[in-house]
C-alpha cells in the first residue's frame, strides 16, 4: 500500500476577520488534503475542527467567541510554526488600541524581515499595509511575503490595500478575508474598537461620482456622525501629498477625495507607493506616506506640504486611547524615531522631529462638494469555501 504524502503548508497559518466574537484562521497547502484545526481557550487546543473535503486553501472561521480573550490554535503540521499560536479577540468596549502601519514590502527580504520584527516588538492589535505587498503576482512572491510575515500574521490581523503591483487583485482577494461591502472587498471599512479604518482601492476610478467615490462619501458621512468612533484613518496606496522621487503625488486622489477627507473629519490618511517616509498636514488632515517596508528606497525632497521626510526602511505605530492618538515612525533595526506627533480628537498637536523644511506655505485644497449617497457596484469575486464552527467550550 502506498503511503499518502503529507501536504506541506505553503502559506500561513495567519488570522483574518478578528472581531469581538469571531476570528478566521487561514492557510494553504501544496496538495489537497482535509482541513484540520485544533483550537481552544488554552494552549492545549482541546477542540478539533475537521472537514474531510480535500482542499489546498483552508479557512476556518470560529464564531461565538468571547471578546478580549486569547484563543489558541495549531495545525497538525506547519513546520517551525506548528506549535500553538495565541490570538486575542477584539474588545467589545472602548479601550486602548495599537495599530501598526507599513507598506511596499516587495523585494528586499532582509529589510522586510526587520520591519516585521520591529512591528512584532511593538505588540500591535492589528496592522495596516499600504499596498505593493509583493513585487509581482507570481505565486513565489506571495509565498515569500507570508513566510517573512509569518510570526506577525499568525496572531495579528493585517488590513491591506491594493497597490499597483497586485494588478487586478484576484489573488489578493482570495488571500485576505476583508469586510465585504456592496458585494466587493477591494475597498472597505473596518472597525477595531473605536477606531475606523477606511481602505480604498486607488487602482480603480476615484473621480467624483465614481462608485468608489460615492461609497467613500457615504461611509465618511456616516462615520462623522457616529459618536462611537474616535479616530478615522484612511488607508490607500497612492497618496495625494507625496514628494517622493518614485512617483510623487496622485492628483486624482487629491482633487476628488481630499475634499471628502477634510469635510468629514478624517484624522490621518496613510499611503505608500513612494518608498520612503513623509508626513504632512494639509487643512487639518495628517498625511503619512509609509512605503519603507522593503522596496528599493526612493529619495524624498519635500514640498510645500512636507513637515517631515526621510528615506529609510521603517514602520509606524499608532497608540490610541480614549480621545488621544500618539503616532511614532521608527527606522528599521535601529529603532530611531524619525517622526512623532499626537492628536486629540478634534484638535491636532504636532510634535515634529523634522528633517526637512516646507518649501512654501500650504495651499488650501478645494471646498468639498460631497453630498452623495452610497451606491456600490458589485465586482467579480473568487468564491471561497467558508467553514463555520460554532463555539464549543474547550
Ligand atoms: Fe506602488
Amino acid at each position: 500500500m502506498l503511503a499518502l504524502r503529507a501536504a506541506a503548508v505553503t502559506i500561513g497559518p495567519y488570522v483574518q476577520a478578528v472581531g469581538p466574537y469571531e476570528l478566521t484562521v487561514c492557510w494553504e497547502t501544496d496538495a489537497a488534503v482535509p482541513t484540520r484545526l485544533h483550537w481552544g481557550a488554552s494552549q492545549d487546543c482541546s477542540v478539533t475542527y475537521e472537514d474531510a473535503l480535500p482542499a489546498t486553501r483552508h479557512e476556518v472561521s470560529l464564531s461565538g467567541l468571547r471578546a478580549a480573550t486569547i484563543y489558541w490554535y495549531r495545525l497538525d503540521d506547519a513546520g517551525a510554526l506548528g506549535g500553538a499560536v495565541p490570538v486575542r479577540t477584539q474588545p467589545d468596549h472602548p479601550g486602548p488600541v495599537r495599530v501598526g502601519a507599513f507598506g511596499d514590502t516587495r523585494t528586499n527580504d532582509a529589510a522586510h524581515a526587520q520591519v516585521v520584527a520591529d512591528l512584532l516588538a511593538d505588540n500591535p492589535d492589528l496592522v495596516l499595509h499600504t499596498g505593493d505587498l509583493v513585487a509581482s503576482v507570481s505565486e513565489s512572491y506571495w509565498q515569500t511575503f507570508f513566510r517573512i510575515e509569518a510570526t506577525l500574521l499568525r496572531s495579528v490581523p493585517i488590513y491591506p490595500v491594493l497597490g499597483n503591483h497586485e494588478r487586478n487583485g484576484s489573488r489578493y482577494v482570495q488571500l485576505f478575508v476583508l469586510p465585504q461591502q456592496g458585494g466587493q472587498r477591494r475597498y472597505y471599512e473596518a472597525r477595531w474598537g473605536t477606531v475606523s479604518v477606511v481602505a480604498l482601492d486607488t487602482n480603480q476610478a476615484v473621480a467624483e461620482g465614481s462608485a468608489q467615490w460615492r461609497w467613500l462619501a457615504s461611509t465618511l458621512a456616516a462615520l462623522a456622525g457616529d459618536p462611537g468612533v474616535s479616530f478615522r484613518i484612511v488607508l490607500l496606496h497612492h497618496g495625494p501629498f507625496d514628494s517622493g522621487s518614485g512617483h510623487g503625488s496622485n492628483l486624482d486622489v487629491r482633487s476628488a477625495m481630499v475634499p471628502l477627507f477634510q469635510s468629514y473629519g478624517v484624522d490621518i490618511v496613510v499611503s505608500g507607493h513612494n518608498h520612503d517616509y513623509e508626513r504632512s498636514t494639509v487643512n487639518g488632515v495628517k498625511y503619512v506616506v509609509t512605503g519603507g517596508g522593503g522596496a528599493p528606497l526612493d529619495t524624498v525632497t519635500g514640498a510645500w506640504w512636507t513637515e517631515v521626510a526621510t528615506s529609510s526602511y521603517h514602520h509606524c505605530l499608532l497608540e490610541i486611547g480614549g480621545t488621544s492618538l500618539h503616532f511614532t515612525a521608527c527606522e528599521a533595526g535601529t529603532g530611531r524615531v524619525i517622526d512623532e506627533f499626537s492628536l486629540e480628537r478634534g484638535a491636532a498637536s504636532p510634535m515634529p522631529t523634522a528633517t526637512t523644511t516646507p518649501a512654501e506655505t500650504a495651499t488650501p485644497t478645494p471646498t468639498p462638494t460631497a453630498t452623495a449617497t452610497a451606491t456600490t457596484t458589485p465586482t467579480t469575486e473568487i468564491t471561497r469555501a467558508r467553514r463555520r464552527v460554532q463555539r464549543t467550550e474547550p
